[in-house]
């Protein structure tokens, strides 16, 4: 491997990326569809937004291949989710086809054997390392999971808590995520939500807030209704409980960053309980979409406080102010820390944190930004 000149194979993308992202997009989809039109269907109806979801993120992981002894398990789990796709071995040598042809048609004369050697190994090694890991479970876990919509609550103007049913259990843990494909209203358009109960049972709560301009999220709250389908993909995150000795938790959530915190707590009620702070934020009053489960919640464990946080809103008699400042005030140094929200509040509640002194390994976090 130490003969694949990363550096090399960067400085080309980025000359190729020169000749503008959404023209270089559109010459790979462009040649993968002809070439194989089986692999258009596993791709969204229309692209024209996101053209470059796959080729961006494949070239960033295939230039980065001198670090794949850290990226193993991360290229183990793609390759297992990319089965949600459909995605089998043959098509992993068209993908490197596609990626190649259009590395050299828009490198023109700056093209060399060496590139296009350099290119072949390193996609070879990241694209082995997924189909392998791909069908090692073939035969053991389902590519994807059928579920169903069966209630769907419109807590806010823009927040939705959605009840799925799924056929078979799936294998998440309290605190991961889940790729979901909204088969009836977007098809082929998967995107990540977290349950906000622990895993069990056929149902799982998801709580969705709608981004302006978002596809998906705005089909999930606006027009969802019982009796859609859904496809799950595997579990991902690393927002979850550690085993060993247990210290007191601190949960902090942003407005729908609240569901790993509530599955977490769930978690816990099933094993015993553990003193738990949960800090929920939002800017208005009118956005504690889950207020009476909250208070439910509050009363039924004695280990559980928990703290609503109003920043924009002079008539909220409790904390107010932004998270992260609240937060902060008391020591939590000997505390677990969970923090999940937007990338904004989660950045600026870790900072204020690490700050207060709370060490850096104490805290996880997870933000709703790009996955
Ligand atoms: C690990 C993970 C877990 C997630 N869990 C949830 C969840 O439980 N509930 C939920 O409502 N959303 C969750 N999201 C966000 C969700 O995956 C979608 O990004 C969101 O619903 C917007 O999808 P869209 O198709 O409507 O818009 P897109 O076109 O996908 O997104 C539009 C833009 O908005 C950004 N964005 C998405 N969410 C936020 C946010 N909260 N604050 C600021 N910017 C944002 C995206 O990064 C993107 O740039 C999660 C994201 C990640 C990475
Ligand atoms: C080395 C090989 C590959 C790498 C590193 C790679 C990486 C990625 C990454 C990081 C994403 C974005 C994450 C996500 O949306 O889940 C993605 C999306 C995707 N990939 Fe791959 N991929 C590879 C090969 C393939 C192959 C062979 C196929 C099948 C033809 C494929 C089909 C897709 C599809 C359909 C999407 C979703 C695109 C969208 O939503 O617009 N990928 N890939």
């Amino acid at each position: 491997m130490a003969e694949i000149d990363t550096a090399a194979l960067k400085a080309n993308f980025a000359e190729v990326a020169g000749h503008g992202p959404d023209v270089v997009a559109q010459y790979f989809y462009g040649y993968l569809f002809l070439r194989n039109p089986e692999t258009r269907d596993m791709f969204p109806p229309s692209m024209a937004k996101q053209r470059d979801r796959l080729l961006g993120a494949l070239v960033r992981i295939v230039t980065d291949v001198d670090n794949v002894g850290e990226l193993v398990p991360y290229l183990e789990d793609l390759g297992r989710d990319h089965r949600k796709f459909g995605t089998l071995a043959a098509h992993y040598p068209a993908v490197g086809e596609a990626l190649i042809t259009t590395l050299r048609h828009f490198s023109e004369d700056s093209w060399t054997e060496k590139l296009q050697a350099d290119w072949t190994a390193a996609y070879g090694i990241v694209a082995d390392t997924m189909s392998t890991a791909a069908q090692k479970v073939d035969e053991s876990e389902p590519a994807w999971w059928d579920a169903e919509i069966t209630q769907v609550d419109l807590r806010t103007f823009d927040i939705a808590v959605l009840k799925v049913r799924t056929q078979t259990p799936h294998p998440y843990v309290a605190g991961q995520s889940i790729s979901i494909e909204p088969t009836t209203l977007r098809p082929r358009e998967w995107r990540l939500y977290t349950p906000a109960n622990a895993p069990g049972g056929l149902e799982i709560e998801l709580h969705v807030r709608l981004i302006d301009g978002g596809p998906v999220s705005t089909a999930l709250v606006r027009s969802a209704s019982a009796g859609d389908k859904l496809r799950l993909g595997p579990p991902i995150g690393q927002l979850t409980l550690e085993p060993g000795p247990p210290r007191p938790l601190l949960l902090i959530g942003g407005s729908t960053g609240l569901a790993p915190l509530k599955a977490i707590i769930d978690q816990l009620a099933r094993d015993g309980g553990r003193p738990t702070h949960l800090y929920f934020g939002a800017r208005s009053t009118r956005e504690i979409y889950d207020r009476k489960d909250l208070e439910l919640l509050a009363e039924r464990y004695p280990w559980l406080t928990v703290v609503i946080v109003i920043s924009d809103d002079i008539r909220w008699k409790g904390p107010r102010g932004l998270l992260g400042n609240v937060v902060a005030g008391p020591d939590w140094s000997d505390h677990d820390v969970f923090v999940c929200g937007s990338p904004a509040m989660v950045k600026f509640t870790v900072a204020k944190l690490i700050r207060s002194g709370v060490p850096e390994n104490h805290i996880k976090f997870e933000d709703f930004g790009d996955a």
